[in-house]
């Protein structure tokens, strides 16, 4: 056992920074469900703003901003398709189902990948009284359990031109958009643009405690209000959380690019020892997966003995471990977990 403990989880593990807390501490507010705090409206107007949408709606969380996104798209009975690693269908609790009457069908993406020909061929957009119609399709980016995959604009811009003049709505899961527009160089609204609906993340890489903002039109956003408060996610004096959201905009979006400098340098480190295990050039943003079972492990066997000697991360199927660099660890962590990581697999091999 050891004291130290770098803990690579996720990305929304941060705790928020004094300057940050004080900032919440001093936010003007106002009962937000009667549409009365000055500052969630900021944070959703500016939101909007930088995506390149009419309208905000403020969250709780990402999976609701991702559930409104969708059943504004998809009616009961009619289908969403995405890829087979994607967030809303592994890690949303089957939400769509339960809450919208929603079916989904996926392809296969490795790494999360978009190659516009997939959903191109799954999708049916108008099925008929057979089949189940599709109505959306949801593309995420950077892709979570793809290992921080930035989705390439000219493949999403393709997926558009062939999907928009058959009616068949895009969502944007955009938990990390951030990090792909950092690690891209490519601007929020020129992704943005390109989707009916987009919901961002406050409390990932930008280390706000909690929120997410879904954005679109005018009139999808105030259906998305009838929703939300539906749901019970109407919230009252919710500027306290979203003054995080607008001091984390203007503190935590740039430094982001240290994160995948780090994640890339366990991952080149890693590499260097066992080049089975990860492939540096697929790290693009934040997140590594590594194959530990090329390294002779299971993933759960590795994830505890890990824990043990104080690196915490986690399993994303039988044989691979996930890596998620953020706010809260610096060089030295990312050194201590590279040298862990290599000392592990050198015990199997
Ligand atoms: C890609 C992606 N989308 C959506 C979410 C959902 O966010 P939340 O945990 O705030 O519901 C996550 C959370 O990890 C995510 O990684």
């Amino acid at each position: 056992m050891t004291d130290r403990v770098v803990d690579l989880r996720s990305d929304t593990i941060t705790k928020p920074v004094v300057a940050m807390r004080l900032a919440m501490a001093s936010a003007e507010v106002g009962d937000d469900v009667f549409g009365e705090d000055p500052t969630v409206r900021a944070l959703e107007d500016r939101i909007a703003d930088l995506l390149g949408h009419e309208s905000g709606l403020f969250t709780p969380s990402g999976t609701m901003a991702n559930q409104l996104g969708i059943r504004l798209h998809v009616a009961p009975g009619q289908e969403l398709i995405t890829d087979s690693l994607a967030h809303v269908l592994r890690a949303e609790m089957g939400a769509a189902a339960v809450f919208s009457g929603i079916s989904s069908r996926s392809w296969s993406a490795p790494r999360g990948l978009l190659d516009p020909a997939e959903p191109l061929r799954l999708m049916q957009p108008n099925a008929g009284t057979y089949q189940v119609s599709t109505r959306a399709i949801v593309v995420e980016n950077t892709h979570n359990f793809g290992g921080g995959t930035v989705q390439p604009l000219e493949a999403i811009i393709k997926l558009r031109e062939a999907t928009k003049p058959l009616g068949v709505a895009m969502h944007l899961d955009g938990a990390r958009l951030w990090n792909a527009h950092v690690a891209s160089g490519i601007e929020l609204s020129a992704y943005g643009q390109q989707f009916d609906t987009v919901a961002v993340c406050l409390s990932k890489g930008l280390g706000a405690p909690v929120g997410s903002v879904l954005a679109g039109s005018r009139a999808h956003i105030e259906e998305a209000r009838v929703w939300r408060k539906r749901y019970g996610g109407g919230m009252r004096q919710a500027g306290i959380l979203a003054a995080a959201g607008l001091w984390a905009l203007d503190h935590h979006v740039r430094r982001l690019a240290d994160d995948h400098a780090r994640a890339r340098r366990f991952a080149e480190a890693v590499a260097s020892r066992f080049p089975a295990v990860i492939d540096p050039a697929y790290v693009q943003t934040n997140i590594v997966i590594a194959d530990v079972g090329q390294g002779g492990w299971a993933a759960a066997d590795f994830v505890s003995v890990a824990q043990q000697r104080g690196l915490r991360i986690f399993a994303v199927n039988e044989r691979a471990v996930r890596l998620v660099w953020h706010l809260d660890v610096d060089d030295s962590d990312t050194g201590y977990a590279a040298d862990l990581v290599n000392a592990m697999i050198a015990e199997t091999t």
